[in-house]
């Protein structure tokens, strides 16, 4: 059942693409976004004033990126809220608030429970699952199935990559219905976005020299992720992953806020990943990646081939293919999945097992 691969982690990293181009196909019309197979009114998505993102983990990571994408072509407050703090926080929330719940199981207990909150409040609600007919699913007055198929692994990848496209989709028809997208706009970003499967293809068929990256950090103790904008997500992603799976101190920082604080514990025992996919962003990041070079660190570099810098001695990089710089956030998170993947099978460590998580969190 695990298809010949060692691990579930690797054979739901491999269907990542197949997952995402089929949910593009089932989700679009002409290459315009149609929900109207999964029920989901366009009222819900115009009416709305602001958007409030609530999941735990790889979800809210999702979430993340899913904010990014909404903030930049709708234009309206949009927040991600940690499920587990939501109800402690006196979140303003009325009817004129959309709530996305975004969970691959769809029992996560602090979603639901932040979910219910905001329902109560009056909010509307739009559920992004995996699991068909859970809890979450059933409590929302709307769903949308990420349909990535069952995830076993514990760390998630496909449900979280899917999520991610999933999000790219429903913003262009939320821009699309409220006016921000044209008719061609909306079509220019879809079939844009329908680029994404053969792009992380790309990535996948690169895996072992993102093994052969693993070799560098895979004796760490401590390492910090980097990044800028949708990049500093990935990391963020790319860091819980490391961390769940090889069992390595990994921290995700916004690049710039490198300065503030964390760059008094870099040395050259802390290897620094460091993502950079968002062409105006680049010159940032390349000065990041200097200040972090200059302590001592060994960096490794995954960059949009167009963007890559000219490589420096000593410095590990990897090239990921692209698409257009709001969905690189797809093959550069396939890419930091290997990385973990590899790291924590080198150790000898029960990749989809990792100590001490369970796969469904019931509990608050
Ligand atoms: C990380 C991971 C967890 C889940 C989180 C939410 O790899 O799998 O962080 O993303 O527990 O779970 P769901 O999506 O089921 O609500």
């Amino acid at each position: 059942e695990k298809d010949g691969f060692p691990f579930y982690m690797e054979k739901e990293m491999a269907e990542q693409p197949r997952v995402i181009a089929r949910m593009l196909e089932e989700k679009t019309t002409e290459d315009l976004p149609d929900f109207s197979g999964e029920q989901v009114p366009d009222s819900l998505l115009t009416s709305c004033e602001s958007v409030c993102i609530i999941a735990c983990g790889s979800a809210m990571h999702a979430g993340l990126a899913g904010q990014f994408l909404m903030k930049k072509f709708l234009h309206i407050p949009v927040s991600v809220e940690m499920a587990s703090e939501y109800m402690y926080t006196d979140p303003v929330v009325d009817e004129k608030t959309l709530v996305i719940a975004v969970s691959q199981s769809g029992e996560t207990i602090d979603t639901l429970e932040a979910l219910k909150y905001a329902k109560q409040k009056g909010a509307g609600s739009l559920a992004v699952i995996n699991v068909k007919g859970s809890s979450i699913a059933r409590e929302s007055d709307a769903v949308l199935y990420t349909n990535a198929g069952p995830e076993i692994a514990v760390a998630s990848t496909k449900a979280y990559t899917s999520q991610l496209a999933l999000f790219a989709l429903l913003v262009a028809r939320m821009a699309y219905v409220r006016g921000d997208f044209t008719e061609t706009e909306t079509r220019d970003f879809v079939r844009e976005l329908k680029r994404v499967p053969d792009a992380m293809e790309k990535v996948l068929a690169g895996k072992e020299k993102i093994h052969h990256i693993a070799g560098r950090i895979i004796s760490a103790k401590d390492i910090f992720m980097i990044g800028r904008g949708l990049d500093y997500f990935i990391a963020m992603e790319g860091s819980l992953k490391l961390k769940e799976v090889s069992y390595i101190h990994s921290e995700a920082y916004a690049s710039g806020e490198l300065k503030h604080g964390p760059l008094a514990l870099i040395t050259e025992h802390t290897p620094v990943v460091a993502v950079a996919t968002q062409k105006q962003l680049l010159s940032k990041e390349v000065s990041n990646i200097r200040e972090v070079r200059s302590r001592g660190a060994d960096v490794v570099l995954f960059a949009k081939e167009q963007l890559m810098p000219e490589e420096e001695e000593g410095y590990l990089t990897f090239e990921l293919p692209d698409v257009r710089d709001e969905f690189m956030c797809l093959p550069a998170a396939a890419a930091l999945q290997l990385l973990a993947y590899y790291v924590s099978s080198d150790k000898g460590y029960d990749v989809d097992k990792p100590r001490n998580l369970a796969k469904v969190v019931t509990v608050e």
